[in-house]
């Protein structure tokens, strides 16, 4: 959940200039991701979440109009704060995000159905040892071909707390405390680990005589820091990325910090591209300053685009799926992304004008950048409408002109470089995005007809350069790599 503060200067388009976009899908394994009861629209098939086809068949079609990735949210609890404390009743008719599966499960088998299409996949560091996470993506890593990316975060449920055993949730930014030495961790064990050449391949045991991998390729890590005692070494043996590709989208002040250090994608949320500039550039700003090639960090704004032949014909179809979208699901997000439970309040309450400070300055946010909305009266059923499709991410409604402009537009006002696609209806908001969008973006030349690297790694692929398996030379993981002929690695040379 995110709000951007009003842009503090009028923003000048960047100049134009033909970026080739990003495109991922956006999803969760769950009834409904960010579209509460759509489970009841008659075509949607949100409810097939537990089959593996319901996936695989996403993922060709997917990759057949060449989009980037599909990226996986997930969450380790449920939405029980409205109606609350630890109430699921509004959230389970809905579907919203609960029940939930784990979606790394799936990905060896949507890769092997795939050739080139990417996974994003959501873990926490809050909840989850590093050694057996990065065993994990390691062993999907392999498994995929180097397919498969990390969207790191810290997560915001107290219902995950309380099921992990603590009593409240780690404080903000002492999170990302936990996450920056968690990440240090993890590219000892994937980068330093395991010496570049330490396996032998192709039948070399014969030649060089030490088995299947050098002993002295393969060390501990001895990591002990403030939070983590690993020892090491990685269980697994390098995989094709070894470090998979990191994502994040963290919006506060440390999680634009932990962003600007550790991703290689970072994923925003707002209304209008003008809200979005001033987090993107400072976004770079802090990746500049920390010795990484600010462009070489793709940005992706997460958005809902419901397209048809016309403009008409798509403001109906979102009409018609608002129809089915279930208030009290939608009040049970907002529940769980802010911790503000709003069932206490009377129906006509204003939330522009209430006491509490988070909900006033999150609503009045809203009641200020969000298009169509003048003059409104923000009560609960103002906030439900407005989240039940798309959640707090911006929504492009219109035919593929008016679609294409605006998309166009976020790219040249914000500097962004593609886009995460939530839906209203699975698959149904994909297949028009294919039917009617993805040709006319082609047709202006500023989306692919081909993967820049067919059968590559997720690296290679989202940020187009052949070869760009492992991390760069200016990221902060690189520091940890075991070169060839390296006694131990630089980083360990005391
Ligand atoms: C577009 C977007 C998508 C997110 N997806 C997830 C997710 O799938 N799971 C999760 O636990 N947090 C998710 N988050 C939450 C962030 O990773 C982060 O934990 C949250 O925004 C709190 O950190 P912050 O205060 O730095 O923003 C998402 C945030 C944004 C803006």
């Amino acid at each position: 959940m995110t709000s951007n503060p009003p842009p503090q200067t009028q923003p000048q388009p960047h100049k134009q200039k033909q970026k080739q976009l990003i495109l991922n899908a956006f999803a969760m394994q769950s009834p409904s991701h960010l579209n509460p009861g759509l489970h009841r629209y008659p075509k949607d098939q949100g409810r097939n979440y537990t089959s593996l086809k319901h996936w695989t068949q996403l993922a060709q079609k997917l990759e057949a109009a060449k989009f980037h990735a599909i990226f996986f949210a997930d969450v380790l609890g449920g939405y029980d704060v409205y109606k609350g404390p630890a109430n699921l009743e509004p959230t389970i008719p809905a579907g919203a995000q609960f029940p939930i599966n784990d979606p790394l499960y799936s990905i060896p088998a949507l890769a092997a159905a795939t050739e080139t299409i990417s996974f994003g996949v959501t873990a926490s560091t809050t909840y989850d040892a590093p050694y057996a996470m990065a065993r994990r993506f390691s062993t999907v890593d392999h498994l995929s071909n180097g397919r498969v990316g990390w969207n790191i975060v810290t997560s915001y449920l107290e219902s995950a707390a309380r099921n992990f055993g603590l009593d409240t949730q780690v404080e903000h930014d002492e999170r990302y405390r936990i996450a920056d030495e968690y990440l240090d961790v993890v590219y000892k064990l994937w980068e330093g680990s395991w010496r570049e050449g330490a396996v032998n391949t192709g039948g070399r045991d014969g030649v060089t005589g030490y088995g299947y991998a050098d002993p002295k390729g393969v060390r501990q890590i001895h990591h002990r820091g403030k939070y983590f005692t690993v020892p090491g070494p990685h269980l697994c043996e390098p995989s094709v990325q070894r470090t998979p590709f990191l994502l994040q989208a963290g919006t506060s002040t440390a999680g634009k910090a932990f962003a600007a250090k550790h991703a290689e994608a970072i994923f925003l949320n707002g209304q209008s591209p003008e809200l979005v500039r001033p987090s993107v550039e400072s976004v770079r700003e802090q990746a500049r300053a920390l010795g990484r090639d600010p462009e070489a960090i793709k940005i992706v704004a997460g958005v809902l685009v419901i397209v048809g032949r016309t403009d008409e014909e798509a403001r109906k179809k979102f009409e018609e799926y608002a129809r089915f979208g279930d208030r009290e699901g939608a009040l049970a997000l907002f529940g769980g992304w802010s911790g503000y439970d709003l069932s206490g309040y009377d129906e006509e309450q204003d939330f522009r004008f209430v006491e509490q400070p988070a909900v006033r300055s999150m609503v009045n946010h809203w009641a200020s950048t969000v298009p169509g909305m003048e003059g409104k009266k923000w009560n609960k059923k103002t906030i439900a409408e407005y989240l039940i499709l798309g959640g707090n991410g911006a929504k492009i409604i219109g035919g593929p002109q008016t679609v294409a402009d605006e998309l166009e537009r976020w790219v040249q006002v914000a500097d962004v470089d593609g886009f995460n696609l939530s839906y209203a209806s699975v698959p149904e908001t994909f297949d028009d995005i294919i039917e009617f969008l993805v040709p006319e973006l082609q047709r202006r030349g500023i989306f692919h007809t081909e993967y820049a690297v067919p059968g590559g790694t997720m690296r290679e692929n989202m940020t187009g350069e052949r070869g760009q398996t492992r991390l760069d030379e200016s990221h902060p993981g690189a520091k940890y790599v075991w070169r060839e002929g390296e006694e131990v690695p630089k980083y360990a040379v005391q």
